[in-house]
C-alpha cells in the first residue's frame, strides 16, 4: 500500500473513506455495507468509558477479522513478557546499540525485549523492545492484543501499512499502533533499528499542561493519522499476534489489510518530535523533566502515570547561577533512555545513538565526572546551545525488569558505573 496522507490531530473523531461512498450516513451498521463491504466494530476502550475516554472506529472491510485459521505457538524466542526471571539487582546499566542481524529478519523477527514490568492481565506496565531487521514482513501481519505500541525508529524509515492506512516513519518521529490493530512493516532504508514501548496500561495521551496554559509542548494538530487506504490480496499470509505475553501465528488466507473506510478515534498516528514547544528556565534552576512530556499513560493514582514518553530535544540553557546539565537524582520512578540522534548533554561519552540506559527506583545517577567538571566552571554569561540532540525516556512507575538476555547481553556494557568513579571530593569545610 503507498502513502495516501493524512488526517490532522490528536484523538479526534476521524472519517475517511478509500472510495467514495464506503461509509454510511446517520448509522454504523447498515442492513447492507456500499461496495459489499462488512461493518466491524473495533473499541479500544470499555463501552461505557466516560466520553472523553472512549475510543472505538468503525470498520468497512473485505473481509470481517474473523477469518482466519487457528493459532498456533510462533516461535520468536528474544520477543516476550519474561521481566525479571533472575532477583533485579539496582546497578545501574547501559548497552550499546542491538547489533545489525546477519541473517536476514523482518521487524517481527527483529524485536528484542531488554525491560518491562506488569503485564496484559493486569492492564498496567509496559514492555520495552528493542528493533533491528533488515527485510520487510512479506506475506506476513503482526498485532499486540496486550498493548499500544510506540514505536521510535532510530535508523532507516518505516513504512508501516495498517489496516487504518498507511504511517511513514523516519528516525526523529515516534508512531503509535494501538492494541489490536493489525500492521505490516516495510523497511525503504533496508538495515534499521529502533525502540518499541508496548504499553499495557491505559492509552497514551497529552499530558494536562497547567499553568504553561493552551499550548505548548507537543500540540495537538502535529498529530497525524492516516487516511483510509486498503488492499485486496489473496494467498497464503500468516497472521501473528501477542496475546497474554505470547506469541502466536496462524494462517490466514488474504491480507487483512482490506478496510475501504473507516470512522471513530481508534487509530494510528504518528508525531514529529522535532515539532515539540521545548520549554524551559529561563532565570534560574531548571524544571522537573516532566517538561519534556510528549505523551502520558495514566494510572488509576492521579498524577503518577503508568508510563510517560519524554524527550530532551534540543534546546537553549540560559539559566544564571545554576548547574545547567540534568542534576544527579534519584527517583521514585524508573528510568529508560535511548538516544536517537547526536549526542546527550548529561553524558560526555560511551551513550551512542541506538544504545540505552536503565536506571531503576531510587538508583543514583545523574552527569559523569567529565561533565560535571566541564558544566561546573561554565561561562555562564554565554547560553549553551544543545543542538542536533534527540533522546528520550520512558519513564514508569513500577520498576523495570530487564529480562535475562539484556543482563546476559554482549552489547551490555558491564562497566557503565565507571562513569562516576571519576567525580573529585570538593569538600573543604571552613577550618
Ligand atoms: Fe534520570
Amino acid at each position: 500500500m503507498t502513502t495516501t496522507g493524512y488526517m490532522s490531530g490528536f484523538g479526534n473523531e476521524f472519517a475517511t473513506e478509500a472510495i467514495p461512498g464506503t461509509l454510511p450516513v446517520g448509522r454504523n451498521s447498515p442492513q447492507k455495507v456500499a461496495h459489499g463491504l462488512y461493518a466491524e466494530q473495533l473499541t479500544g476502550s470499555a463501552f461505557t468509558a466516560p466520553r472523553g475516554e472512549n475510543r472505538r472506529s468503525w470498520l468497512y472491510r473485505i473481509r470481517p477479522a474473523a477469518m482466519h485459521g487457528t493459532f498456533a505457538p510462533f516461535a520468536q524466542p528474544r520477543f516476550h513478557d519474561r521481566f525479571g526471571e533472575a532477583p533485579v539487582s539496582p546497578d545501574q546499566m547501559r548497552w550499546n546499540p542491538l547489533p545489525t542481524p546477519e541473517a536476514p529478519k523482518d521487524f517481527v523477527e527483529g524485536l528484542y525485549t531488554i525491560a518491562g514490568n506488569g503485564g496484559s492481565d493486569a492492564h498496567a506496565g509496559v514492555g520495552i523492545h528493542l528493533y533491528a531487521a533488515n527485510t520487510a514482513m512479506r506475506g506476513r501481519y503482526f498485532y499486540s492484543a496486550d498493548g499500544e505500541l510506540l514505536i521510535v525508529p532510530q535508523q532507516g524509515r518505516l513504512h508501516i501499512a495498517t489496516e487504518l492506512g498507511v504511517l511513514d516513519v523516519e528516525p526523529q518521529e515516534i508512531a503509535v499502533i494501538p492494541r489490536g490493530v493489525r500492521f505490516r512493516v516495510e523497511l525503504p532504508d533496508g538495515a534499521s533499528r529502533g525502540y518499541v514501548c508496548e504499553n499495557f496500561g491505559a492509552m497514551l495521551r497529552l499530558p494536562g499542561l497547567g499553568p504553561i496554559g493552551s499550548n505548548g509542548l507537543a500540540n495537538p494538530r502535529d498529530f497525524l493519522t492516516p487516511v483510509a487506504a486498503w488492499e485486496d490480496l489473496d494467498g497464503g499470509f500468516e497472521l501473528i499476534a501477542k496475546f497474554n505475553g505470547h506469541l502466536w501465528h496462524a494462517p490466514i488466507e488474504h491480507s487483512p489489510l482490506d478496510v475501504v473506510g473507516w470512522h471513530g478515534n481508534y487509530a494510528p498516528y504518528k508525531y514529529d518530535l522535532r515539532r515539540f514547544n521545548t520549554i524551559g528556565s529561563i532565570s534560574f534552576d531548571h524544571p522537573d523533566p516532566s517538561i519534556f512530556t510528549v505523551l502520558t499513560a495514566p494510572s488509576d493514582t492521579p498524577g503518577t502515570a503508568n508510563m510517560d514518553f519524554a524527550i530532551f530535544p534540543p534546546r537553549w540553557l540560559v539559566q544564571q547561577d545554576t548547574f545547567r546539565p540534568p542534576w544527579f537524582h534519584r527517583n521514585v520512578a524508573s528510568e529508560f533512555m535511548g538516544l536517537i540522534h547526536g549526542v546527550y548533554d548529561a553524558k560526555a561519552e560511551g551513550f551512542a545513538p541506538g544504545g540505552c540506559s536503565l536506571h531503576n527506583c531510587m538508583s543514583g545517577h545523574g552527569p559523569d565526572a567529565a561533565t560535571f567538571e566541564k558544566a561546573s566552571s561554565a561561562d555562564l554569561s554565554k547560553p549553551d546551545v544543545i543542538a542536533d540532540t534527540m533522546a528520550f525516556m520512558f519513564e514508569t512507575r513500577a520498576v523495570l525488569k530487564p529480562t535475562r538476555q539484556a543482563v546476559e547481553a554482549a552489547h551490555r556494557q558491564r562497566d557503565y558505573q565507571a562513569c562516576w568513579a571519576g567525580l573529585q571530593k570538593h569538600f573543604a569545610p571552613p577550618r
